[in-house]
């Protein structure tokens, strides 16, 4: 799109500048506006004049022409100047109607720079740029002496003159009388004005009627009033020939020439009209060509003798134009053809262009459209193939975790004949009355394990029958509420022991729903117990029953810890754990009570609040219509006994009492381990094993792990990985990271067991990484081995040795060390030094001081102290030259003698002694 619009960008520029040339050209055709100031258009002679001109300007079609038609009038005449000036003319040409009233308007004009033409008539300046016109002195002349000679020297003339104040009737009346002074027998009898119009001729005529009848000949000033003066002779019936002369010698119909040739006239003198002279002066003036000022047009007298050449020229002179007419009229259209002609073929040649640019768009765009798609063919065959790829191997892994679940399943199975087989026996023992204390501990521990076993391995193979053998449902009418109530009551017992309030309410006694006691059970075992295991003591479990219009909602509350909106939010994804260990367990059961909730049409929800509790509710189809016919039960299956059912889910949640270890009658232990593990059986199981050699702490959980170890700071610490609270790894990046505690190995128990678990188990600084189930003789050598490197550490922080990178724990051991030494060294000499002021200093608790010390080295903070002063004691008896008494008080001692009484349990001498065995 974007090439699109930068090559239209670039197209339309040249067409602009193509239709811009064009338009220039049309510019040209009106470069100039010639004025043409005309005083009377309607006359014959006049529209001569004004054809001429307009033949001349075809010739020039970049002209524009104004015309204006006084009508004989001088002031309306002026008035039009006035406007075309106005308008913007570049040349003025005017035939002035009278010569004075016109004067002034014509120079102003002249005046201004503007050319003027000045034609036929004159004004009574010289102020204009050029005259076209015959000279009408001469003309008036030619007609005297024409009437002179015609008349032979004798006669009266009558003279009809022009328009009084027009300059050619002023002119010709001048010249006609001077040229008649010659002739002493010819008068001018009368004269009249005829203003050049026929009707006021004949009206001044006749009522000259005497003159005219002693006239020999009449000289009109112009041939239409010739014409009317021999109207009014021959009126008069005058007798002798009179004979009339007029002026213009028109050619054509009505003109002078016709006249004379039809003898209705004598003679009429030719007087040019000079249009055609005029326009071809005005565009030499415009052109700044060399012109004449004064362009006088020839004239000649017309009577018998030359009327029918004149005529036969005219003839030819007027077919001449005619033919110059028509050819300009042909002109004219095959400029008209051209010019259309032009105009197709620029827009032809536009289009052509604009096709082959988009022509060449088209196919580039084309190309590249092939291009875009064979890549994107590419594109998409690599996917796809990804895709088949992706396919084959997720049906591999399908398989695969198909392969394993059924190994899973099978083995399973296998698992439940063993475990029956282990359960019988246990039971067998447990019933005998004659073992001992210890034994009953371990057969129960046996018990409640054989019994999580079987649920687990009950979980795993129920789930998989509902995932792919789509187990049917085996449904009948049941009272839910009693269902609900007698899977309660067989947790009464152990809530009772915990002060855990379980109640059940409903608003009805007997809700009855279809479904298959023996699949609904699981999920209601499953999600009691969960509730009981989540829930602390003295606190609270409610089921409630709600019946709507098509639906039941079952809901369990509990008090209990409740969740994080992340952790509810998968608690019913297959093999979910949480992360903090608080939702331990296979990870199956609530995935396996959400498969038996669906196949019952019904739907499961959770909502929780960290802190506050859990509320389950299960929603299911009231009426049998979601039920298929071979879902029902023909033969009510008998379910097995509740409280054969329940054994699987309450004997887990037995509680076992954690041992109190605090065995006073005990011997008390050298070293001490901090166990921190959740579950309780097995703390207990590790408590009453290494409670043998060693004191021991627990915590079941991180939280309260972590504070025991700085509380205790105890020689060891074993803790599980995953635990409520805070996990393991984090502990121990706690513990070896504290200046307290970092001297602590740290044995990290887990059932993580892949080879990268171990190594992330190790990066997080725990000492050794053990995995379950564990081995206890090799745990405990472990635990020893561990201790007794510790002591052998002491010399490895003692000795000044560098022993280049040490872990984060170990150099924060000898940093500590260095710190406790210097302490130690400034205060050798005071007396009241103690242990308060080394933990002040050192910024850590006496226990925890006393624990560090002894761990490190090997020995008690006083002694340490005490061993300190006597060296230092030894050293300045040797080298330098104090008394007794000083050296006792330099190392902080309180008397010489309580000072020669310790060295001597020492070093076996008295310092004295000792110091004269120096120097002898
Ligand atoms: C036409 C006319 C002519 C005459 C000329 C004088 O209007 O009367 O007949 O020769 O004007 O200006």
């Amino acid at each position: 799109m974007a090439l699109y619009s930068k090559l239209r960008g670039i197209l339309l520029l040249p067409i602009l500048l193509f239709l811009f040339s064009g338009c220039k050209k049309a510019d040209k055709t009106s470069q100039y506006t010639i004025g043409f100031s005309q005083c009377i258009g309607s006359d014959l002679w006049r529209s001569n004049m004004l054809d001429e001109m307009k033949m001349e300007l075809s010739l020039h079609p970049d002209a524009k022409f104004i015309y204006a038609d006084a009508n004989g009038n001088s002031k309306k005449q002026v008035e039009q100047v006035k406007k075309m000036l106005d308008d913007g003319v570049d040349l003025l040409i005017i035939s002035p109607n009278e010569a004075q009233p016109l004067t002034d308007i014509v120079e102003q004009t002249y005046n201004k720079g503007i050319p003027v033409i000045v034609i036929d008539r004159k004004t009574s300046s010289e102020l204009y740029t050029a005259y076209v016109g015959a000279d009408n002195y001469q003309l008036g002349k030619m007609a005297g002496e024409y009437i002179g000679n015609a008349l032979q020297g004798k006669g009266n003339i009558v003279e009809v003159m022009g328009l009084p104040g027009s300059s050619p009737a002023i002119e010709r009346q001048r010249g006609f009388s001077n040229a008649l002074a010659k002739f002493n027998n010819i008068h001018i009898t009368a004269q009249v004005y005829g203003d050049w119009l026929k009707d006021n001729a004949q009206k001044q005529l006749t009522l000259i009627q005497p003159a005219l009848k002693n006239a020999s000949a009449v000289f009109a000033h112009n041939d239409v009033m010739a014409l009317g003066s021999r109207g009014v002779l021959n009126k008069l019936h005058i007798q002798h020939h009179v004979k009339v002369l007029g002026v213009d010698a028109l050619p054509g119909s009505g003109g002078g020439l016709q006249m004379v040739s039809s003898k209705t006239i004598d003679a009429s003198l030719l007087y040019p009209t000079g249009g055609k002279e005029a326009i071809m002066t005005a565009f030499r003036i415009l052109n700044k060509e060399p012109f004449s000022k004064e362009n006088i047009l020839q004239s000649l007298v017309i009577d018998s003798t030359n009327v029918q050449l004149m005529k036969l020229q005219w003839n030819k002179i007027n077919s001449q134009q005619k033919d110059i007419e028509r050819q300009q009229s042909l002109l004219a259209e095959q400029r008209e053809i051209y010019n259309s002609q032009q105009m197709i073929l620029n827009i032809i040649v536009i289009t052509l262009v604009l096709a082959i640019v988009f022509g060449g768009l088209a196919f580039y765009s084309l190309m590249e459209n092939r291009k875009i798609n064979k890549s994107l063919e590419a594109k998409n065959n690599e996917i796809l193939l990804q895709r088949n790829q992706l396919l084959e191997m997720s049906a591999r892994a399908e398989a695969a975790t198909e392969a394993k679940l059924n190994f899973f399943t099978n083995i399973s199975h296998e698992f439940r004949t063993p475990l029956t087989l282990i359960l019988s026996p246990v039971e067998d023992m447990m019933r005998n009355e004659k073992l001992n204390i210890v034994a009953g501990k371990s057969l129960k521990l046996i018990h409640k394990n054989v019994f999580r076993l079987l649920r687990l391995v009950n979980q795993l193979i129920d789930y998989r029958k509902i995932e792919y053998d789509k187990q049917q449902i085996n449904a009948s009418p049941n009272n839910v509420v009693a269902f609900v109530r007698d899977i309660l009551d067989s947790f009464q017992h152990n809530a009772q022991k915990r002060n855990i309030s379980l109640s059940l309410i409903s608003t009805e006694p007997n809700i009855t729903v279809w479904f298959d006691v023996n699949m609904l059970d699981k999920v209601f075992f499953n999600l009691i117990s969960n509730s009981l295991k989540f829930t602390k003591d003295n606190g609270r479990i409610q089921v409630s029953f709600t019946k709507n219009e098509n639906t039941i909602d079952i809901a369990i509350q509990d008090s209990g810890i409740g969740m994080e909106p992340a952790e509810a939010e998968h608690v019913f994804n297959q093999f979910y754990q949480a992360d903090n260990g608080n939702a331990k367990g296979s990870g199956l059961g609530l995935s396996l009570s959400k498969e038996i909730i669906t196949i019952h049409q019904g739907s499961i929800s959770v909502s929780s609040k960290k802190w506050q509790g859990t509320t389950f509710i299960i929603t299911l189809p009231l009426g049998n219509q979601h039920i298929n016919n071979t879902d029902v039960q023909q033969i009510p299956s008998q379910p097995l006994a509740i409280s054969e059912r329940a054994l699987i889910y309450t004997t887990d949640l037995e509680q076992t009492e954690i041992n109190d270890n605090a065995d006073s009658l005990a011997t008390p232990k050298e070293q001490s381990i901090l166990i921190i593990e959740d579950n309780t059986d097995l703390l207990n199981y590790l408590t009453e094993k290494l409670s043998t050699d060693y004191e021991i702490f627990t915590a079941d959980n991180g939280t309260q792990g972590l504070t025991e170890a700085f509380e205790k700071v105890p020689d060891l610490i074993l803790s599980d990985v995953v635990l409520p609270g805070i996990s393991g790894k984090v502990i121990t990046e706690n513990i070896k990271t504290d200046i307290r505690t970092s001297h602590i190995p740290v044995i990290l128990l887990t059932a993580q067991a892949s080879v990268e678990q171990q190594i992330d188990g190790i990066h997080s600084m725990a000492d050794v990484y053990m995995v379950k189930p564990f081995n206890y003789d090799h745990l405990l050598a472990t635990v020893k081995n561990l201790i007794k490197n510790r002591v052998i550490l002491k010399e490895h922080f003692t000795s000044d040795v560098s022993h280049g990178k040490m872990p984060v724990s170990k150099t924060l051991d000898k940093k500590f060390l260095n710190d406790f030494a210097g302490i130690v060294e400034q205060n050798l000499a005071n007396e009241s030094f103690n242990v308060e002021d080394i933990c002040k200093t050192i910024g850590i608790s006496r226990v925890q001081l006393y624990r560090k010390v002894k761990a490190l080295l090997g020995c008690s903070i006083t002694d340490y102290i005490l061993n300190r002063r006597l060296k230092k004691a030894k050293y300045l008896l040797i080298n330098e030259a104090y008394s007794i008494a000083e050296i006792t008080y330099q190392v902080g001692f309180s008397t010489p003698n309580y000072f020669s009484t310790v060295f001597k349990a020492k070093y076996g001498c008295t310092p004295s002694e000792f110091k004269r065995k120096q120097h002898s």
